[in-house]
């Protein structure tokens, strides 16, 4: 069986961060989300791997690589235009050949193993198997009718109640989704979409069944969900504070520490990662924050945040939280006459003072 991760897209919801960066590559405790998502696939047996790349293709290829360190290998396919998902699969048809495939989208991340879902594909010779997920508010979400452990319909966004088993980013297919793709037209919204495909197999005779996930699983399209994500995964980090040194600080709980990591007259409370050749004096930095590469934090306090490399952080008086803050920024009081405010912002950032 062959992977497919789809990494293409346009990542609105993340802007003004997805104007420079792959929504896909952000960090989740320091670690880009592909990067999570190949370790699930590497778990569960998957070493072929197909990326669906677009606009960020150069930085991606260039993060992840040929797959080496995880000794898979990694074929990149690039997506002219993000024209929905069923549109990315298409794009992928040379790549899968006749082969079964699992798909997975590229800003998905769970903590559930694979394995269940391609074992179950395999023996109830399904054409499609889909990752469910019960939820109390599937509304807003495509879902799924079950009946006798398979699908019977799917529900863009229903308007009553018809299920509480909402489709996640995780699916198995067999080269029978090609058909089904090629005859659906376009969605209002101008998208290929992949329900419409699944839909159509239904239609047609096809068999879809489904897993429901084990644990917990978050799409990282919003500044929410992806601080939610992080938040998740530090929970399961593996690790103690042993690696840091403490000096006068104070550090207590999980810690997920870098090389060369300075820490000075500082509070630190677990589960925190922080990346290699950052250097952290004056400052609490509370749970679920995760502090990128070279990053200088000074006499301020920050908790439940992202921070990427080589940001600057410096005597800021009241606590940072629930932020997702970019490579290379500067917050800096610079305490002088006048008492100002000076921004350098992009397009669609957000400030809360
Ligand atoms: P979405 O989150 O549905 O779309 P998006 O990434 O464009 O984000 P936004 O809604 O904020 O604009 O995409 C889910 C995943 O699938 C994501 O990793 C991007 C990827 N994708 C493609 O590779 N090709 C596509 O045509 C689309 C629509 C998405």
């Amino acid at each position: 069986m062959k992977a497919l991760i789809l990494s293409g897209g346009a990542g609105t919801r993340l802007r003004p961060l997805t104007f420079t960066n792959a929504k896909q590559l952000l960090p989740l405790a320091n670690k880009p989300i592909l990067f999570h998502i190949i370790e699930k696939l590497v778990k569960a047996g998957l070493r072929d791997v197909g990326i669906i790349v677009g606009d960020t293709r150069e930085e991606v290829e260039k993060t992840v690589g040929n797959g080496d360190r995880w000794d898979v290998k990694i074929r990149y396919i690039h997506q002219p235009a993000p024209l929905g998902l069923a549109h990315a699969v298409k794009t992928a048809s040379g790549f899968i050949g006749d082969n079964d495939f699992l798909m997975v989208l590229g800003d998905n991340v769970f903590s559930m193993e694979l394995d269940a879902l391609i074992k179950n594909f395999h023996s109830d010779r399904a054409n499609s198997s889909l990752l469910l997920h019960r939820v109390d508010n599937p509304s807003q979400y495509g879902v799924a009718v079950v009946e006798n452990a398979h699908i019977k319909r799917l529900v863009e966004k229903p308007r009553e109640f018809i299920s509480d088993l909402i489709i996640t980013g995780v699916y198995v297919f067999d080269k029978s989704i090609f058909e089904a793709i090629d005859s659906i037209p376009p969605s209002p919204r101008g998208e290929l979409e992949i329900t419409d495909a699944i839909q159509k197999q239904l239609e047609t005779g096809g068999r879809v069944t489904y897993g429901i996930i084990q644990g917990w699983w978050k799409d990282t399209g919003s500044l929410r969900d992806i601080l939610e994500a992080n938040r998740l995964i530090l929970d399961e980090i593996d690790c103690d504070n042993k690696t840091l040194p403490k000096g006068d600080s104070e550090i207590t709980g999980k810690i997920l520490a870098g090389k060369n990591v300075v820490v000075k007259n500082s509070t630190i409370m677990g589960p925190v990662a922080i990346a290699d050749d950052t250097m952290i004096t004056n400052s609490f930095i509370g749970p679920y924050a995760s502090i990128g590469r070279s990053a200088r934090l000074n006499d301020c306090e920050v908790d439940n945040c992202i921070i990427l490399e080589n940001t600057r952080i410096d005597s800021i008086p009241r606590r940072i939280s629930g932020s997702l803050i970019g490579r290379n920024v500067q917050i800096v009081s610079t305490r002088k006459r006048p008492h100002s405010n000076t921004f350098l912002v992009g397009d669609n950032s957000e400030i809360y003072l």
